[in-house]
């Protein structure tokens, strides 16, 4: 952990000392994850995102008088240029705000289906999902929506001019910024992809390896953004960014017209709200499935006391676990765009419904999956991702997630303009029952309609505690977006962890089907693992699981919590 002249705080993967303390109680065995401590708390401002250079530039912005919207205006930009896998102009995402007030709001800015897209368009004539079509090709893409999130957001709540929030963007980009060995690993990684999708030369391959240290400029990009800040959204979807955008759909026979990026708006949507605890759980609503997903996991929990059980202790585990496959049950049939599809939010949350769900939980043995189906209604009718977490000194917290889907999109450039494009109609159900590229399933609710938004994980939220600011949280991750926001949260108020230790912790994952019990390495010791696997759960090993960048108000001030699993930076001051 460096601790830098001006109160800046950088987490590095591996700079925290983690060590697990073994405590025994009567019956009972609760591993704990202890980490290094550092509660240096900051009073006014902090940005928590994926990558050191934009956290900085937003906190410059923050410095300067802005906002918190203001900030995540600058860091949205900041992150296209230093985080390509995930930060972006070429995708979509949610913010969900609290107002020092107490008001809040939130932004769907979420990609849509072209027009033209069709519900049977990734099945051959067969009736069989094409292997990729909707993950690696010029229609995997959905109509972005992040530049007109970002100019809305603005229009509404923004004090700076637009202009001095995007032009630290252009600077990182055209002047280069030194990559991170991490970013250099997924570069290399993707250059075969990069090479195979895209024509010619392009700015995020180069001749040989990229190592850590080396300069990535982005000229074209830097163009783009110029005209971004200049026109705002007619400066991505019209005009020259717009005709390249279309040029490119034509070379592989892309859906997006100029009719879909005319017709493109972000929506204000009223925030999803649940308690827990005596906390209060603001939450973004479909068509993401975060909130309602969340909100049904909290209150699943609730009569138990996780506390008394320990952080990842079996029971824990089998308690979350159980929650989660109920829950996931329901994400498969009930959850999709509430613009398209009636979603059941009210009888999804009623409290005497979740509670019936957890009914058939027993602490003597696993409840397989294949007996779980989604919950009944009676009368109802019938179906790479980055977080940034934000607050200003006036207490204004944003929390925002956004995404290209996969890691670097669907990894097409938009030729001449220096942006990745999504893959972002693989969110959608192609068929139903058959897994996306995160394995999980759907039907009706989340089938393919021209300008539907398809289903999302992505979960950003914020944690009211006694009526003021406590926490503001999300993640990326496909599928475990939404279990591990639910950690995190109940790490802090269950556990007692502070901010770092909440998101450095290892994670564990249920989502119904498959029927496992996914596990970080080092999450569970093996004695755990063997108490689980007697109760008849199967526990299986995996790798990092989600990004946390989340902040904590605590009586001393703001407390960051920055993933080691990447570059994720928290900046105070
Ligand atoms: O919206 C969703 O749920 C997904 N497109 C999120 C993708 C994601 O988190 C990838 N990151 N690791």
């Amino acid at each position: 952990m460096n601790h830098q002249s001006d109160a800046v705080l950088t987490f590095k993967l591996y700079s925290c000392f983690q060590k697990i303390i073994l405590v025994f109680l009567p019956g009972m065995l609760i591993v704990q994850t202890a980490i290094a401590q550092d509660n240096t708390a900051y009073h006014n401002g902090m940005v928590v995102c994926a990558t050191p250079e934009a956290s900085k530039v937003g906190l410059d912005i923050l410095k300067k008088g802005g906002n918190a919207v203001d900030a995540a205006v600058t860091v949205q930009f900041a992150l296209e240029v230093t985080h390509p896998e995930a930060g972006n102009i070429g995708g979509g995402g949610f913010m969900v705000y609290r107002a020092n007030t107490g008001n809040t709001n939130t932004l769907d800015f979420r990609e849509k289906a072209p027009a033209r897209a069709t519900t049977n368009m990734y099945l051959d004539s067969a009736g069989n999902v094409i292997p990729d079509m909707s993950i690696s090709t010029h229609q995997a893409s959905g109509v972005p929506g992040s530049v007109d999130g970002m100019v809305e957001a603005h229009n509404k709540y923004g004090s700076l001019k637009w202009a001095s929030l995007v032009q630290p963007a252009i600077d990182l980009a055209r002047n280069g910024f030194k990559i991170s060995a991490k970013l250099a690993s997924a570069l290399n990684h993707n250059r075969g992809q990069f090479i195979k999708l895209n024509e010619g030369k392009n700015y995020l391959l180069k001749d040989g390896d990229w190592k850590e240290g080396d300069l990535l400029v982005q000229e074209d990009l830097a163009k783009t953004l110029e005209l971004i800040r200049d026109n705002g959204r007619d400066g991505f979807y019209k005009g020259k960014v717009a005709d390249e955008l279309i040029a490119e759909m034509n070379k592989g026979n892309g859906l997006i017209a100029q009719t879909d990026l005319d017709n493109y708006h972000s929506v204000w949507r009223k925030a999803l709200t649940g308690t827990y605890k005596g906390y209060k759980i603001i939450a973004m609503p479909p068509p993401s499935s975060g909130g309602i997903a969340l909100l049904q996991l909290l209150h699943s929990v609730e009569p138990y006391s996780l506390k008394r059980m320990g952080h990842n202790a079996d029971s824990t585990i089998r308690l979350m676990t159980e929650a989660e496959r109920r829950v996931y049950a329901d994400r498969s049939k009930y959850l999709g765009d509430p613009d398209f599809f009636k979603v059941p939010v009210d009888s999804l949350l009623n409290p005497a419904y979740i509670d019936s769900r957890m009914k058939s939980f027993s602490w003597s043995a696993a409840t397989p999956s294949t007996s779980i189906e989604p919950g009944k209604f009676v009368g109802y009718e019938s179906d790479q991702t980055t977080h940034y977490s934000i607050v200003d000194k006036q207490g204004n917290a944003v929390s925002i997630t956004t995404t290209l889907n996969d890691s670097f999109g669907s990894k097409i450039f938009v030729s001449g303009a220096g942006f990745l494009l999504n893959n972002e109609m693989d969110d959608f159900s192609s068929k139903p029952g058959v897994p996306n590229m995160y394995g999980v399933t759907g039907g009706k609710a989340n089938s393919i309609q021209p300008n539907k938004r398809m289903l999302s994980s992505m979960t950003p939220t914020i944690v009211e505690k006694n009526g003021k600011l406590f926490m503001v949280v999300g993640t990326p991750g496909g599928s475990t977006i939404i279990t591990s926001v639910f950690q995190t949260i109940l790490n802090v108020i269950e556990f007692n962890m502070d901010m770092q230790q909440a998101v450095s912790a290892k994670r564990i994952h249920h989502q119904w089907l498959p029927d496992d019990v996914e596990t970080e390495r080092e999450a569970l010791d093996s004695t755990t693992i063997n108490a689980l696997q007697q109760k008849g759960y199967k526990v299986v090993s995996r790798g990092t699981i989600g990004r946390v960048d989340a902040i904590l108000v605590t009586t001393d001030g703001y407390q960051g919590g920055a993933d080691p699993r990447g570059d994720d930076t928290a900046l105070g001051f």
